[in-house]
C-alpha cells in the first residue's frame, strides 16, 4: 500500500469516526494476533465484519486457498467501492450491516461458516445491536469454528466471554491505539 493510499484511507476513517472507531488502519503486528490461530486449509468459507480500507481482507486472501469463500460486511460505501477493486473471485463485498449474515449466506446458499473476523466498533454500537451481531454470528459459526474480534477496550468482554466455550485474550501495544484480541470458539 503506497503512503497516498494510507493517506487516503486514515482520512476516510476520520470522517466516518463514529462508525470506524479509529483514525488508522490496523497494523500488520494486530492483524497477525487477529488471524493468528485460524487454520486456513481447512477453512471453506470465511466471514469479515467491517473490513473498511481492506487491510485485514487482504491478509485473509494471501492465507485463504483457492477455492475457499470470504464473505465481507460494510456499511461504507467509499469503503465498499474500495474492497470491490481488490477484484478477488474468492471474496463477496457486501454492503449491509453485520446483522444480516443469515440472509447473506442463505442468498449463497452456504449453512454454517468456519470463522468470523470482526473489526466492528463494538464500543460504539447501540447494546442491542451488538447482541443482534454477537447471536447471528454464534448462530452461523460450525461447531469449534472461531470468532477473533479486536477491540481497544474490554467494554464488550462481558457481552463475548459467556457465549462461546473457550475465549483467549491476547493484546499488542503494537498498534495505534493498542488492542485487544479476543479470540473466542464455539
Ligand atoms: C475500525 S474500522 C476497521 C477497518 C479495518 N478492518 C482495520 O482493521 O483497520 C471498522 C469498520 O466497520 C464498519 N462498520 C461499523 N459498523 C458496522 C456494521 N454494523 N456492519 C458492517 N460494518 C460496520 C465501519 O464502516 C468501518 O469501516
Amino acid at each position: 500500500m503506497t503512503a497516498q493510499q494510507k493517506f487516503r484511507d486514515s482520512i476516510e476513517l476520520i470522517k466516518s469516526f463514529k462508525t470506524s472507531g479509529t483514525i488508522t488502519p490496523s497494523s500488520p503486528r494486530l492483524i497477525r494476533r487477529l488471524l493468528g490461530s485460524i487454520e486456513f486449509e481447512s477453512a471453506n468459507c470465511i466471514v469479515e465484519l467491517g473490513p473498511g480500507n481492506g487491510c485485514v481482507t487482504k491478509a485473509l486472501l494471501a492465507k485463504m486457498s483457492p477455492g475457499s469463500t470470504l464473505i465481507s460486511f460494510e456499511l461504507n460505501t467509499d469503503f465498499v467501492n474500495e474492497l470491490v477493486l481488490i477484484g478477488d473471485s474468492r471474496l463477496h463485498v457486501v454492503n449491509a450491516c453485520a446483522s444480516s449474515i443469515r440472509e447473506v449466506l442463505d442468498e449463497l446458499g452456504i449453512e454454517q461458516v468456519d470463522h468470523i473476523v470482526s473489526s466492528l466498533p463494538l464500543a460504539l454500537i447501540d447494546d442491542d445491536v451488538v447482541k443482534t451481531i454477537l447471536h447471528s454470528a454464534k448462530s452461523n459459526l460450525r461447531e469449534g469454528g472461531r470468532f477473533l474480534q479486536y477491540q481497544y477496550s474490554l467494554k464488550n468482554y462481558g457481552d463475548v466471554k459467556p457465549m462461546f466455550s473457550d475465549v483467549t485474550l491476547r493484546f499488542t501495544l503494537r498498534n495505534m491505539p493498542p488492542a485487544f484480541v479476543y479470540d473466542c470458539v464455539k
